[in-house]
């Protein structure tokens, strides 16, 4: 029997981020939505665990671990160990989003492998067990279970879903070469503190469907564009075609929000014509880790 799971790309509408905490990880407050890009993990019984990545739509797989330090086999590591199964897994990850691009790809494997092997081994986890999992395997794993919109607080792993009556499109423009989430967080420490901020108008804005552009905010970017100066033409670019554009979570990915699906596809358009190799249009929110194909 095998079991595939569909889990979302996350962007960060707001990412406030806090001076570390005593564990180095540091306070969030931020609001996540689950976007249209997707990586499938198929799952089947094995003698051994095993992890394999299959591309789709052209990315990039070179910067994915095979090794024990996979995501997505560590956490099929932890759930046997949660229920005491001696079981292992061949785990295929169809990977359609960006490696390393600060869209929490790893984070959406290890959250799909979770799910997926919860029902290959028809193991009944509670909600609240496969939160705490997920958390023990990465702070954005989490949201990769619950989707939609939602809140995430303490180090990004506290989620809750949030009222959001809008529909937004975004281009997502992944670089070529992906930045290292702790690295950014370490140039986030050498540069000032970002001035205070709560995501109240944002989420006011997302709860009665008005325009969010204005309301985008990412603590993170600062340090991205210091590690990665040529990322500030590259927003330039994207926010000349689709109006708003930022750096995803800790980048290097750059998000433009349009206005609607067809300028999303005319920014799209016009970025490649312009010369980038790889642009998406996304839409969200999504829902999160679920259950597409299973024989
Ligand atoms: O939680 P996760 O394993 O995804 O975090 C990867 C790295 O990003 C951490 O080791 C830490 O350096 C940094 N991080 C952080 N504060 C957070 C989340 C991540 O400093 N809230």
């Amino acid at each position: 029997m095998t079991f595939t799971v569909r889990a979302p790309a996350k962007v960060n509408l707001a990412l406030l981020v806090g001076p570390p905490r005593t564990d180095g990880f540091h306070p969030l407050d931020t609001v996540y939505e689950a976007i249209s890009l997707y990586d499938d993990v198929r799952v089947a019984e094995a003698e051994e665990w095993s992890v394999s990545v299959v591309p789709v739509g052209g990315v990039d797989c070179s910067g994915v671990p095979l090794d024990d330090s996979n995501l997505a086999l560590r956490a099929g590591r932890l759930l046997a160990e949660h229920h005491g199964l001696d079981r292992a897994a061949a785990v295929e990850v169809h990977k359609g989003i960006p490696v390393a691009g600060g869209l929490a790809g790893g984070s959406a494997d290890a959250a799909a492998t979770l799910v997926a092997l919860d029902r290959l081994w028809d193991a009944r986890t509670s909600d609240a067990d496969l939160l705490a999992l997920a958390a023990r395997l990465g702070s954005d794993v989490p949201f990769a279970l619950v989707g939609g919109t939602a809140r995430g607080t303490g180090r990004g792993e506290l989620v809750d879903p949030v009222p959001d009556a809008g529909e937004r499109w975004w281009v997502v423009v992944p670089s070529d070469e992906g930045l290292s989430t702790p690295a950014v967080y370490g140039r986030f420490d050498d540069l000032p503190d970002p001035a205070p901020g709560d995501p109240s108008a944002l989420l006011a804005a997302l709860a009665g469907g008005a325009p969010i552009g204005e309301l985008l905010r990412n603590d993170l970017q600062a340090a991205a564009l210091d590690l990665r100066p040529a990322l500030a033409d590259r927003i330039a670019l994207v926010s000349s075609y689709a109006g708003t554009a930022l750096v995803s979570g800790s980048g290097p990915t750059v998000l433009g929000l349009a206005a609607d699906q067809d300028r999303a596809r005319e920014a799209r358009a016009a970025l490649l014509e312009a010369g980038l190799p790889v642009v998406h249009v996304a839409t969200g929110p999504v829902a999160g880790a679920h259950v597409v194909e299973w024989d």
